[in-house]
C-alpha cells in the first residue's frame, strides 16, 4: 500500500468513527438507549464525570460502608415521586420538601451526592444533573461493597418541585396487591417488585417501624402469625416495648454484604416488614423467592441490574424539560 493511500485509509476510519460517536451520542438508535437515556450522553460535555462520581464515592463508601444502602434508598425515593429528576435532594427553609416527610427522614447520605456533585461542577460547570448523578452515585455505592453493577444511562434533567405532601412511597404495612400496584404506577411490573425488594439484604431500620408487628399487632399483645416465632423473640430481645430508636438489620447475619439472603430470609418467614413477608403471598412473587432459594441466587444479580434500569428511568424529565441545578440541595 502507497502513503497516500494509507493516509486516505486512515482519514476514512477517522471519519467514520466520529460519525460512529456522533451517533452512538446523539442516536435514539444507541443500543443502550433507555426512554431518551443513553450510555455516553457526557462524553463531549463531561468525559469526566464517571471518573469523577466513582472517586468521591469510593471515598465516602469505603469510609462508611453503610452508606452504600443509604444512597441506594436514596435513589429509590427519589424515583417514586415525580421520577427520577433529583427532587429528594431538594431543601427547604420551611421543611416542606419531599426529604422533610416521614419515610425521608431517615436518609443518609446527602453529603455525597453534594460533594460528587460540586467536583463535577469544577471541572464541567451546569452540565451534568443531579438526577444523574444520584443514579450515577447509588450504583457505584453499591459496588464499593461488592454489590452487582448496572449501566446507567444519562441524560435525566432535574426537577424543580419537591413538595412533603408528594412523598407517598411504598409503605412497609402495605400488602402484596398494593405494592404491586404502586410499583406498576411506575411502570414497573411484579418481577421488578420482587427483584428491587433484595435490596433489603443492606441495611438497617429501627425498632419504630416493627414495634406494632411484634408486639400489638391486633391490639390484643400478639405478633404478626406471618412471623417466625423465634425471630420474633429476637426481635423483642433488640427491641424492647418502649424502644424506638435502635436500629436492627434487615437481612439478619448478611445486612452489609449484597448477596440473595435476603430471600432465604423472607423464605423462613424472617422478613422484617409486612411489606417483605407479603412478597409470599402472591404466586409469582413467591416463585421468585423459592427460585432465588434454591439456586442459591444464580439470577439475581441480573435481575437486579435489569432492574435497576428500569427504576432509574422512571418519569425521567429529558430535553427541555426541567433544568440542570448547579446545587443539587437547591433549584436554580
Ligand atoms: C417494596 C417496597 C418497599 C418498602 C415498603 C420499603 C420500605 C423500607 C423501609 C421502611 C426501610 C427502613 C427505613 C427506616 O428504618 O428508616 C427501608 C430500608 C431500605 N430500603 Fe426499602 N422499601 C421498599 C423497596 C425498596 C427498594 C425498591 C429499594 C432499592 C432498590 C430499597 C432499598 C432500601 C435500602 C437499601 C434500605 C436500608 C437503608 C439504610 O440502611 O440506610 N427499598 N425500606
Amino acid at each position: 500500500m502507497t502513503l497516500k493511500n494509507l493516509l486516505a485509509l486512515v482519514v476514512l476510519i477517522g471519519v467514520v468513527g466520529a460519525s460512529y460517536v456522533e451517533a452512538y451520542e446523539n442516536s435514539e438508535s444507541n443500543p443502550y438507549t433507555r426512554d431518551g437515556l443513553y450510555l455516553g450522553y457526557y462524553r463531549s460535555k463531561c468525559p469526566q464525570v464517571e471518573y469523577i462520581v466513582r472517586r468521591v464515592t469510593y471515598q465516602y463508601v469505603s469510609a462508611n460502608p453503610t452508606l452504600a444502602a443509604a444512597l441506594l434508598r436514596m435513589h429509590f425515593h427519589d424515583c417514586f415521586v415525580r421520577g427520577c429528576d433529583g427532587s429528594i435532594l431538594i431543601t427547604s427553609p420551611n421543611k416542606d420538601a419531599e426529604r422533610d416527610a416521614p419515610p425521608n427522614l431517615s436518609l443518609k447520605g446527602f453529603e455525597v451526592v453534594n460533594a460528587v456533585k460540586s467536583a463535577i461542577e469544577s471541572e464541567c460547570p451546569g452540565v451534568v444533573s443531579c438526577a444523574d448523578v444520584l443514579a450515577l452515585v447509588a450504583r457505584d455505592a453499591v459496588l464499593v461493597i461488592r454489590g452487582p453493577w448496572w449501566p446507567v444511562p444519562l441524560g435525566r434533567r432535574d426537577g424543580r418541585i419537591s413538595n412533603i405532601s408528594e412523598a407517598n412511597l411504598p409503605s412497609p404495612f402495605s400488602n402484596v396487591d398494593t405494592l404491586k400496584k404502586n410499583f406498576s404506577d411506575k411502570g414497573l411490573n411484579t418481577k421488578d417488585l420482587v427483584v428491587l425488594s433484595g435490596a433489603h439484604t443492606i441495611g438497617v431500620s429501627s425498632c419504630a417501624l416493627i414495634n406494632r408487628r411484634i408486639y400489638n399487632f391486633t391490639g390484643k399483645g400478639d405478633f404478626d402469625p406471618a412471623m417466625d416465632p423465634n425471630y420474633v423473640n429476637i426481635l423483642k430481645e433488640r427491641c424492647p416495648p418502649t424502644d424506638f430508636t435502635t436500629s436492627v438489620d434487615m437481612d439478619p447475619t448478611s445486612a452489609d454484604k449484597f448477596d440473595s439472603h435476603y430471600f432465604d430470609t423472607v423464605y423462613q418467614n424472617k422478613g422484617l416488614f409486612i411489606s417483605d413477608s407479603t412478597l409470599l403471598n402472591d404466586w409469582e412473587t413467591r416463585l421468585y423467592i423459592k427460585t432465588q432459594v434454591f439456586t442459591q441466587g444464580y439470577y439475581f444479580n441480573r435481575d437486579f441490574s435489569e432492574s435497576m434500569v428500569k427504576l432509574g428511568s422512571v418519569q425521567i424529565l429529558t430535553g427541555n424539560q426541567g433544568e440542570i441545578r448547579s446545587r443539587c440541595d437547591l433549584v436554580n
